[in-house]
């Protein structure tokens, strides 16, 4: 049974205690929110869509050996999953230049870059999630120097197996945003990996259908959704 308080309600999803203290059940709600929670707007389904997408993800990420905290699903819209001390750090990968990159380097949106770069930002909305470096994470505690290794290697890793599979899609997997945490002295993939965390572009025609779609008014986001999952998933039938 979910508990009528959650002990974390986020912007996207709300996070309530389990009966077994080692798991949290995750609820995908249907809230939408960019540029740090000052767009806001719900859309029905937008909660299942993302859980979905999540689902299909963990497992096919733990099948190629990436811990991460997905244990079931109790409903279409809720996860349960491994309670993580989380770390604060957003680790982005980008495989193309899109996004803040564009506004803070001399860098063209759609350049692809070189090679796939890992980047972090410090997860605090009050700081508005300033960007940190390899250093800073060190002398702050935030990880040490083997823990960064782990996390770069296995965001790269993450990267490749979903590039390689959105890539057969017909999918271009721009950058994404994920979110580590650590049970028994273990680092595992935590928080989600969606459409709301990702940017995906149609390789013939640079179409976005992720949440760049509500960003910045382009077209029906859920329609976008709804078209990734019945790509990616065949006979999704969403
Ligand atoms: P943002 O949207 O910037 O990521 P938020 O806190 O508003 O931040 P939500 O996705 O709405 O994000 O909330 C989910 C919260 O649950 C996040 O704080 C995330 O770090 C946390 N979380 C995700 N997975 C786990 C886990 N396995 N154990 C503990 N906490 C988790
Ligand atoms: P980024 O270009 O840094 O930020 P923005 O989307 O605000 O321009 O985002 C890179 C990728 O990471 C993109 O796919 C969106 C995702 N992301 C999140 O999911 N949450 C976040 O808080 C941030 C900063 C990025």
């Amino acid at each position: 049974m979910i508990p009528a308080e959650p002990l974390y309600k986020g912007k996207a999803k709300s996070v309530f205690a389990s009966e077994n203290p080692d798991e949290l059940i995750v609820v995908f709600r249907n809230d939408m929110t960019a540029f740090n929670g000052v767009k806001h707007d719900q859309f029905t389904d937008k909660g299942k869509l993302n859980a979905t997408a999540s689902e299909f993800f963990m497992k096919m990420l733990e099948s190629e050996g990436i811990p991460t905290h997905y244990i079931r699903m109790n409903s279409p819209d809720t996860m349960i999953v491994r309670r993580l001390t989380m770390i604060p750090l957003e680790v982005i990968v980008r495989n193309v230049a899109a996004g803040s990159m564009t506004k803070k380097y001399p860098v063209t949106e759609g350049t692809v870059l070189d090679w796939p770069i890992v980047t972090t930002d410090y997860k605090d909305d009050e700081r508005g999630d300033p960007m940190i470096n390899d250093d800073l994470i060190q002398v702050l505690h935030i990880l040490n120097a083997d823990e960064l290794k782990q996390v770069k290697e296995m965001a790269l890793r993450v990267n490749t197996v979903l590039s390689r599979f959105f890539d057969e899609c017909g999918i271009r997997l721009v950058d994404f945003k994920l979110e580590f945490g650590k049970a028994g002295g273990k680092i595992f993939l935590g928080d989600e990996v969606s459409m709301d965390s990702m940017r995906l572009w149609d390789k013939k025609t640079g179409e976005s259908f992720d949440k760049d779609v509500y960003r910045f008014d382009k077209g029906d986001v859920i329609t976008a959704y709804r078209n990734v999952l019945n790509r990616i998933i065949p006979g999704a039938g969403v």
